[in-house]
């Protein structure tokens, strides 16, 4: 006999063998919010599955209707449409609590609130970079020149992050947070560093547009971390956002701002180096102290890397892809050809 053990309410209940979690709530008098009467058509019995999924059968066609179209992960389920099964417990976590949860979730059902992604763990590269003094710089420029130059600063930046398939998550003033691997997770590590090596050229070229203008040249600082975040959506109902949070975040916005301290411009975790060691070209090791954080961590100062890396938008793919096309083109009129010929001797 399966047993739901109960989160925040700490019990431990007997189910009987196909009974669904919100029919196992009701009869051991668990408050469990139903708005719809278990139709699955407003989310609000949603619960998370903490341990135990292999108990829950797969989600029927009704489940997965309401589900896909909310983008749950295989860990939300509705309560009122998972039936339970075999020996073992599963512990749920009711995510319905308050009024205010469920007018969220009866929000996103209706479409009027978008859900987003609800909290994804994802293994990604973090990179963060920062303009080194620039509000001093700025002080001195008119406000609609200090917007053009960072406009055009992350114009640029944007346009090499882009390349390698990271996608901008945040601005901070002067500052920018790019996450590689949220898509697709392929050599995230090693994208993000083709980034930023990249970046620092970009910054070289950009410079010799703006030293004639303002007489200064920008330079930059850039971190790179490879861990595990929680994504999510989030904010209120009018301004939402996707983000990245956790402690590998945090970690990648220290190893940029180490570069202050070291007096470097490109540093990358050891979590992220040993990803592209045989690529990166290094000038050093360091064991740097991380403010927030006990001991010394292991961090490399990034001069290049070798190789390169197929790019989506890149001349060489689109030349490639286009002769990809007409070899295919090429092929399949031949074979229509040679089935033509052969039909045409047949009948003689
Ligand atoms: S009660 Fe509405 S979806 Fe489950």
């Amino acid at each position: 006999m399966p047993q739901i053990y109960y989160l925040p309410d700490e019990r431990l209940v007997d189910v009987e063998e196909g009974e669904t979690i919100l029919e196992a709530s009701r009869l051991a008098g668990i408050p469990h919010v139903h708005a719809c009467g278990g139709s699955a058509r407003c989310s609000t019995c949603r619960v998370l599955i903490v341990e135990g999924l292999e108990h829950c059968a797969p989600p029927n066609d009704a489940e997965l209707k309401l589900t896909n179209r909310l983008h749950f992960n295989p860990m939300l389920r509705l309560a009122c449409q998972t039936q339970l099964y075999g020996e073992g417990k599963v512990t749920v976590r009711r995510l319905t609590l308050d009024m205010e949860d469920m007018e969220i979730a009866q929000g996103q059902a209706l479409g009027q609130e978008s859900l987003g992604i609800v909290g994804e763990e994802k293994l990604i590269a973090i990179l963060f970079a920062d303009i080194r003094g620039f509000t001093t710089f700025a002080e001195m420029l008119p406000p609609y020149d200090v917007i053009y130059v960072l406009n055009r600063y992350f114009r640029q930046m944007g346009a090499v992050i882009d390349r390698y398939g990271g996608t901008i998550n945040n601005y901070m003033g002067d500052g920018l947070m790019a996450l590689f691997g949220v898509e697709n997770p392929d050599r995230a590590a090693e994208r993000a560093v083709r980034a930023g090596v990249e970046m620092l050229q970009a910054i070289d070229k950009f410079n010799d547009y703006l030293e004639p203008l303002y007489h200064h040249r920008l330079k930059i600082g850039i971190g790179i971390h490879y861990g595990n975040v929680v994504m999510g959506t989030v904010g209120s109902a009018t301004s939402q956002t996707m983000t990245a949070i956790g402690d590998a975040v945090n970690f990648a916005s220290r190893i940029e701002a180490a570069n202050k301290q070291m007096g470097t411009a490109f540093l990358i975790s050891e979590a992220a180096y040993l990803l592209v060691k045989e690529q990166v070209m290094v000038s050093q090791s360091l064991h740097v102290s991380i403010p927030g954080k006990r001991g010394k961590y292991l961090l490399y100062e990034v001069t290049d890397i070798s190789g390169s890396f197929p790019l989506e938008n890149s001349p060489e793919v689109t030349a490639l892809s286009s002769f990809q096309s007409i070899f295919a083109w090429a092929k399949r009129s031949l074979t229509a050809l040679g089935a033509f010929l052969r039909k045409l001797f047949k009948f003689r």
